[in-house]
C-alpha cells in the first residue's frame, strides 16, 4: 500500500535539485498511499554513484533531510538522469529509516528497489541468500529482492549479453506475492526498470513532441523499461474538509447524464448490454471492503425492493476467506473507490474464475477493477485524496441506487417509487447544502460535548444502520475515540448494557417506517438515564424539546442516509482537530490498500 514513483529523463538537461523536487512533488501526490516513512535514489557525482535519502514521516520531513544535506552540489546539471522513490505503509518492520525505500542489495548501493506489496515468500528467500553471504540491514521483505538481483548479478558475471530487463525477468521469477516495483542500478546507468504483478503501475511518457503526458498501464506481470517520462497531472490534493464540503457537487456529477429528472428515467451506458442477464440472474452480491462495504449495505434493501432480486453484501476479505459458492447464474458487484484494493480485486478474480457476472462500482477510470470486470457504473466523484472516504461514500451510495431504478424500469408497479426516489435525488444537492449549514453547531457539540470522551455509541436500523456502521468508522479513524455502529434493534441482545448516564449515545431517528421501532430504542436508552443526541428531521415536533437534536432535511426513506451520514462526516473532523491529529492523514493508515 505504499506508493512508488520513477523518474527517467534523457532529452533535457536537468540539475539535481529539480530532480529531487520532481521526485519529491511526485511522491506527495502518492501520500495518501502510506506515509510512514519517505525516500528516494539519486545518481551520485560518478556514474557508479547512487545517493539514498530517506525520513520516517511524511514526504516533507525527507524535503527537509535532503535541504540540509549541504555537502552536495545540488546544482550539479545531469543531461541523462534517473531517479526514484517511496512513500511507505508500513507492513514488514516498524517505520525507521533503515526499513524505509529504497532498499540497496549492499552498502555501494549496487542495486536500488522501490516497492509496492508483499512478497510472501521473502523469509525462504532471506534464508537463501543470508547461506550466500548477504547481510540483511532490514526487516522488510523488499530487501531480499535487492539482494536478489545483486545475486544474479554476480552469478551471471561475465555474462555481456544480459541486460537490465533479463536480470529483472530473473528476480520476479523467483518472487511470490503481489507487486509493483522499480529498479535501478549503477551497472546499468540511466536505465529504469518497472514492473507489476498484481499491484498497479502506471507510466508517464512526455515527448517534445508532444507536451501532454500519456499514461500506458504497465501491463499485469509486465516489464518496462528506459521509458523517457515525466508523470504528471495527478490530482492536487484537496483537504478532508473540502471533500466533505464538495459533496453537493460531486453527488451532481455522479448522476450527471445519466439521470432525466424530467422523464425520470435512468440511463447507465457501463451496463446497457447487460441489464437483461442481471435481471434475469439468481442472487446478486455487493463484494467490498469498509466504507465501500457501507454503501452496498445501505443500498441493499432499496435493491432488493425495486428488483425483487436477493441481494447479499460480504466483506471482500471473509468472502474469500469463507470460500463462498458462486455460480454461473450469480451476479456479483464490487464496489471500491480506488479500485484497487487487493481483497476486492482477489474476490473478484475468484467470482470470475467462477463464471459469474462481475460489475464494477469504482471511482477510479483505469483502476484495476474498472479493467478487469465484465460492464460497471464509475461513480465520478472525482479524487479522492483523504484517507477517509466521504464523497465517494455518498457518490458509492447514488450510484448502486441509479443501478437499482434501472433494473427495475421495465417494473410498471415501481413506477411511483421510482419517480419519488429520482425526485428526491433531485432535490439532493440542496438538501446536502443544507446540513452542511450547521457545521457550526456540529463543531460545538464536537468541542463541548464530546472532544473529551472515550468512546461513542451511535444507533438506528433500517435504511440507517449503515449510518451507524459508517459514523462509527469515520470517527474512530481519523478522532481515534472509540466508537461503535449498533443496530438498534439489535440494542436489547447486549449493547445496552453498556448504556448509562456516562455513555454518550447517538441515535438516528429520522421519519420513515421504521420511527416507531427507533422511539422505542430511544425509550431503552433514557430509562438507562442515556441522553442520547438525536439525528432526526426538521420540522420533526414529536422529539422532546429538551434533547439535544440534529436536524436534516426530511427526504425519501432510501436516500435519507445520504443525508444522516454528513453531520457524522463532519463530527468526526472535528473531532480529529480537537484531538490533534491530522485528519487528511490518520496514522497507520493508506487510502488505498493493496496487500490482503
Ligand atoms: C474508510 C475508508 C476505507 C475504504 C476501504 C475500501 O474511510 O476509506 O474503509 O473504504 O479501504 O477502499 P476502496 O473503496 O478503495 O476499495
Amino acid at each position: 500500500m505504499c506508493g512508488i514513483f520513477a523518474y527517467l529523463n534523457y532529452l533535457t538537461a536537468v540539475d539535481r535539485q529539480s530532480i529531487a523536487d520532481i521526485l519529491t512533488n511526485g511522491l506527495k501526490r502518492l501520500e495518501y498511499r502510506g506515509y510512514d516513512s519517505a525516500g528516494l535514489a539519486i545518481d551520485g557525482d560518478n556514474e557508479n554513484d547512487v545517493l539514498i535519502y530517506k525520513e520516517v514521516g511524511k514526504v516533507a520531513a525527507l524535503q527537509k533531510l535532503i535541504q540540509e544535506q549541504n555537502t552536495i552540489d545540488w546544482q550539479k546539471t545531469f543531461t541523462s538522469h534517473c531517479g526514484m522513490a517511496h512513500t511507505r505503509w508500513a507492513t514488514h518492520g516498524q517505520p525507521s529509516p533503515i526499513n524505509s525505500h529504497p532498499h540497496r542489495s549492499d552498502p555501494k548501493n549496487e542495486f536500488t528497489v522501490v516497492h509496492n506489496g508483499i512478497i510472501t515468500n521473502y523469509r525462504e528467500l532471506k534464508l537463501v541468500l543470508e547461506k550466500k553471504g548477504y547481510t540483511f540491514e532490514s526487516e522488510t521483505d523488499t530487501e531480499a529482492i535487492a539482494k536478489l538481483a545483486k545475486y544474479i548479478w554476480d552469478s551471471q558475471k561475465g555474462n555481456k549479453q544480459l541486460t537490465f530487463t533479463d536480470l529483472v525477468k530473473g528476480v520476479v521469477k523467483e518472487l511470490e506475492g503481489a507487486f509493483a516495483m522499480i529498479f535501478k542500478s549503477v551497472h546499468f546507468p540511466n536505465e529504469i526498470v518497472a514492473t507489476r504483478r498484481g499491484s498497479p503501475l502506471l507510466i508517464g511518457v512526455k515527448t517534445p513532441k508532444k507536451l501532454k503526458v500519456d499514461f500506458v498501464d504497465v501491463e499485469f506481470g509486465g516489464i518496462a523499461e528506459e521509458i523517457p517520462a515525466e508523470v504528471e497531472g495527478a490530482p492536487a490534493a484537496l483537504s478532508a474538509l473540502e471533500e466533505i464540503y464538495e459533496q453537493p457537487e460531486s453527488v451532481v456529477n455522479t448522476m450527471r447524464g445519466r439521470v432525466n429528472f424530467d422523464t425520470h428515467k435512468v440511463t447507465l451506458g457501463g451496463l446497457k448490454t447487460y441489464l437483461p442477464t442481471i435481471r434475469r440472474c439468481r442472487r446478486i452480491v455487493f463484494i467490498a471492503c469498509g466504507t465501500s462495504y457501507h454503501s452496498a449495505l445501505a443500498t441493499r434493501a432499496i435493491f432488493e425492493e425495486l428488483t425483487e432480486i436477493p441481494v447479499s453484501t460480504e466483506l471482500a476479505s471473509d468472502f474469500l476467506d469463507r470460500k463462498t459458492p458462486i455460480f454461473r447464474d450469480d451476479v456479483c458487484v464490487f464496489i471500491s473507490q480506488s479500485g484497487e484494493t487487493a481483497d476486492t480485486i482477489l474476490a473478484m478474480r475468484y467470482c470470475i474464475e467462477r463464471g459469474a457476472l462481475c460489475v464494477g462500482v469504482t471511482n477510479t477510470v483505469g483502476s484495476s477493477i474498472s479493467r478487469e470486470s465484465h460492464c460497471g457504473v464509475h461513480i465520478n466523484a472525482g479524487p479522492e485524496i483523504g484517507v477517509a472516504s466521504t464523497k465517494a461514500y455518498t457518490s458509492q451510495y447514488i450510484a448502486l441506487v441509479m443501478i437499482a431504478i434501472q433494473l427495475s424500469e421495465d417494473r410498471t408497479s415501481m413506477t411511483a417509487r421510482r419517480n419519488e426516489i429520482i425526485d428526491g435525488l433531485h432535490a439532493l444537492p440542496a438538501h446536502i447544502k443544507e446540513v452542511l449549514a450547521i457545521d457550526q453547531e456540529l463543531q460545538r457539540l464536537a468541542r463541548d460535548v464530546l472532544h473529551k470522551e472515550k468512546s461513542l455509541l451511535i444507533m438506528g436500523r433500517g435504511f440507517q444502520n449503515a449510518t451507524c456502521l459508517e459514523g462509527a468508522l469515520k470517527i474512530k479513524e481519523v478522532s481515534y475515540m472509540h466508537s461503535e455502529g449498533i443496530l438498534a434493534g439489535e440494542l436489547k441482545h447486549g449493547p445496552l448494557a453498556l448504556v448509562d448516564e456516562n455513555m454518550p449515545v447517538i441515535l438516528i431517528m429520522t421519519r420513515d417506517s421504521l420511527y416507531p421501532k427507533v422511539r422505542s430504542a430511544l425509550e431503552q436508552v433514557t430509562a438507562r438515564k442515556g441522553q442520547p443526541i438525536i439525528i432526526c428531521n426538521k420540522g420533526d415536533d414529536a422529539i422532546n424539546a429538551e434533547s439535544k437534536t440534529i436536524r436534516v432535511p426530511q427526504t425519501v426513506d432510501c436516500l435519507q442516509g445520504l443525508l444522516t451520514i454528513i453531520p457524522l462526516q463532519l463530527l468526526s473532523y472535528h473531532l480529529a482537530c480537537l484531538a490533534g491529529v491530522d485528519v487528511d492523514f490518520p496514522r497507520n493508515l493508506a487510502k488505498s490498500v493493496t496487500v490482503e
